[in-house]
């Protein structure tokens, strides 16, 4: 059961107070009688609300991805900084990203109003997979790919879960790249940079970036590449969103644990 106006709001007609208004105003029917309390209650699985005349059905859950610009906060509002929501301004109010990025970080963020499917993904049990490519600078030790692998000591209080590091190379300085900015300033400086991908099974705060620090290396651009089976790709430019697919959402919902698919 759901309140009137909140049927409304939630599915975009106007905000909360236009919304009321127009129920005071007779625009809105449910199950073809005019309704002028925005308190009424009702049914969102089966009953029928229209407004001036025509459908309004209701979705409950929306799953978008976003591919977050650095400098905007992984959180639902702030009083200063622009927050990942308000980078998607028509949606409705309640939507949160599920996880955090760094603030510098770009990339992969789900957000949605699912509350229980934010629980599963999060779960350390789950153990879901997420995928990163970083710039790093500094000289890995030749065993980093082992040393991550059987589970890397970060500090006295954190040892990693075993995470899987694929060493890229160095990047390429004729092409356009995520992160390049970043890369040729520190090139400039005399500075060796490598581009790695690491997927790792946790959430650990400002995780990817310790665990370099801990083999002696700093990562200088962080991006998310893959959640579990959801996959960035390359037609999501930087600071757009788009919807998840049927497929997306039922993979996510399917997600067994210890996986990256
Ligand atoms: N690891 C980090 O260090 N930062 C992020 O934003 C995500 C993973």
């Amino acid at each position: 059961m759901i309140r009137l106006d909140k049927y409304l709001a939630d599915m975009q007609v106007g905000t909360r107070s236009q919304v009321k208004e127009y129920v005071r105003k007779r625009k809105v029917t449910v199950n073809g009688n005019i309704v002028t309390s925005p308190d009424y209650k009702l049914d969102e699985n089966s009953d029928e609300v229209c407004f001036n005349g025509e459908r309004v059905g209701y979705v409950e859950y929306e799953y978008y991805m976003l591919n977050k610009p650095a400098g905007v906060l992984s959180a639902t509002m702030d009083k200063k900084a622009k927050t990942v929501v308000d980078l998607i301004p028509s949606a409705r109010k309640d939507l949160f990203p599920v996880g955090r990025l760094d603030k510098d970080t770009e990339g992969l963020l789900l957000i949605t109003n699912d509350g229980q499917l934010a629980h599963e993904l999060l779960s350390p049990k789950k153990h879901v997979g997420k995928t990163y490519l970083a710039h790093i600078t500094g000289q890995l030790p030749a065993n980093a790919t082992e040393l991550f692998e059987e589970g890397l000591k970060v500090d006295d209080e954190f040892t990693a879960m075993p995470a899987q590091l694929s060493v890229l190379g160095t990047p390429d300085s004729d092409n356009e790249y995520s992160g390049k900015a970043m890369v040729d300033e520190k090139r400039m400086a005399g500075e060796q940079v490598t581009t790695v991908h690491i997927t790792i099974r946790e959430g650990k705060f400002h995780q990817v970036k310790r665990m370099f620090q801990a083999v002696g290396c700093e990562v200088i651009y962080l991006k998310r590449l893959q959640m579990g089976p959801l996959i960035l790709g390359e037609n999501l430019q930087v600071g757009e969103y788009r919807l998840l697919s049927e497929a997306e959402v039922n993979a996510l919902k399917t997600i067994k644990g210890d996986s990256n698919e």
